[in-house]
């Protein structure tokens, strides 16, 4: 494409731009303008080398023919038709096929539109769930500290990052957390899951003598990424898993990062060996051409709020846009590729030469740890005294302009390329961000 044509706004007032200092971006704007593969475009042309796959979504790369091709055949054949009381034949395909990836059981897909809405829907089905089996003193959800569950009341509530709850006010009632699992001190640059901690998840039954038989439900990133890489200690998921299990709980696995592909396997759990009982998705479903969301219930959650009313609607939820046409498009078009290209065998061809390149940033000035998993990296910096995240700011704008996009969360830099890369792609984010990481120390 000519850069040229590519449309340069001239006014940045309007648009409030979402988790971003608005000031800083607006007086010294950094623009994309278009990308292919691994690269995006800035407006003037300069490439920069996607180390974040957007944002943990573009799994397949960007600017996938199959799936462009794929969004302008349906928006010509049915651009909307609801899916309330009535369908269009391509939500039941795309359905269908997420059911394939999902766990076995776990066959039941209610679609939405983002990561955010997954996590607010998945509560809501477990506590349709506990009311219909008759558990209706089953109101209270259980996330951990440092989980993110998107921006939604639910699963702000239950998510346990305080940055993003304190403008909010008082968030949803009954609702408790678990401790976080990040332990530096014992498990600091630990290559994939760390050894200490899996008791943990033993602090659920402290909740469990707390709160009686008032828990529907636990919410958890399998691998936490926006807090900034998070991996399970060996044994944490199951013990969660057993304890879910004994007192009556369902298990929510929040895998909008994990899903499709990110650690070596369709969906997280199963690299993980652990089974939830719902499973909620978005990012990689449609390589985030158009938006789409969605949650996979085991069977038995959907038969029981399903079967539980005689007649008339079941659940009372549901998004104007679930299962919208070009998005169910968009999502078919991906697992296509997915499957095709095999991206989750991609992801364990190349994530030791990942985890290798990843922690030669240990020697580097002012990192604290590295830790890993798939094609997943966070590398954590100390903060300056008095300044926490400037560090890690810093080091993204270096790299931006350096023609590498990396992401940082705190002090934390986490990295989640698109799943097409290859090893000389992680050689250059690698070299950027020591770069960045030794100029800023300077
Ligand atoms: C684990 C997890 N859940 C939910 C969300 C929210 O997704 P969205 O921004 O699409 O609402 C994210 C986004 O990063 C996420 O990482």
């Amino acid at each position: 494409m000519n850069e040229m044509s590519i449309p340069r706004p001239n006014n940045l007032d309007a648009f409030w731009m979402p988790y971003s200092d608005n000031k800083y971006f607006k007086d010294k704007p950094r623009m994309l303008a278009r990308a292919k593969g691994m690269l995006y475009y800035t407006p003037e042309g300069r490439e920069v080398l996607d180390g974040t796959a957007g944002l943990w979504c573009c799994n397949a790369g960007h600017g996938r023919t199959e799936i462009t091709e794929a969004i302008q055949k349906q928006a010509a054949i049915l651009d909307f038709a609801p899916t309330f009381q009535l369908a269009h034949p391509i939500a039941f395909e795309a359905a269908a096929r997420i059911a394939e990836l999902t766990p076995a059981g776990m066959d039941r897909v209610f679609f939405t539109n983002s990561g955010s809405e997954s996590a607010d829907t998945a509560l809501k089905i477990a506590l349709a769930y506990q009311k219909s089996i008759g558990q209706s003193q089953r109101v209270r959800l259980v996330g951990r500290e440092r989980g993110y569950h998107g921006v939604g009341f639910g699963g702000m509530s239950v998510g346990g990052i305080g940055g993003n709850r304190k403008q909010f006010g008082a968030m949803l009632p009954y609702v408790d957390h678990l401790p976080h699992t990040h332990l530096p001190a014992k498990n600091a640059f630990t290559r994939g899951e760390p050894t200490h901690g899996a008791d943990l998840a033993d602090t659920l039954e402290n909740l469990v003598a707390l709160h009686g038989d008032t828990i529907a439900a636990v919410m958890v990133e399998p691998i936490a990424g926006s807090t900034g890489v998070l991996i399970p200690p060996k044994g944490y998921l199951q013990r969660l898993r057993d304890l879910c299990t004994k007192h009556g709980i369902l298990l929510i696995f929040d895998e909008v990062i994990t899903g499709f592909g990110r650690i070596g396997t369709d969906f997280g759990s199963e690299r993980l060996g652990v089974t939830p009982d719902i499973i909620t998705m978005a990012k990689g479903l449609t390589n985030a051409a158009v938006p789409m969301g969605a949650v996979a219930c085991a069977n038995f959650i959907y038969d029981a709020v399903v079967d539980g009313v005689a007649n008339g609607i079941e659940l009372f939820h549901g998004y104007t846009y679930s299962g919208h046409p070009l998005a169910a498009a968009a999502a078919i078009a991906s697992m296509d590729i997915h499957a095709r290209d095999d991206l989750p065998g991609r992801v364990r061809n190349i994530e030791k030469y990942w985890e290798d390149a990843a922690h030669q940033m240990r020697s580097a000035p002012n990192v604290i740890d590295v830790r890993n998993y798939g094609l997943i990296a966070g590398v954590e910096l100390a903060p300056r005294e008095g300044k926490p995240g400037s560090r890690a700011m810093d080091i993204f704008r270096r790299c931006f302009d350096a023609g590498v996009l990396i992401r940082v969360t705190g002090d934390i830099i986490a990295l989640s390329p698109p799943l097409i890369i290859e090893p000389y792609h992680v050689d250059r984010i690698f070299e950027a961000v020591n770069d960045a990481i030794y100029k800023e120390a300077a």
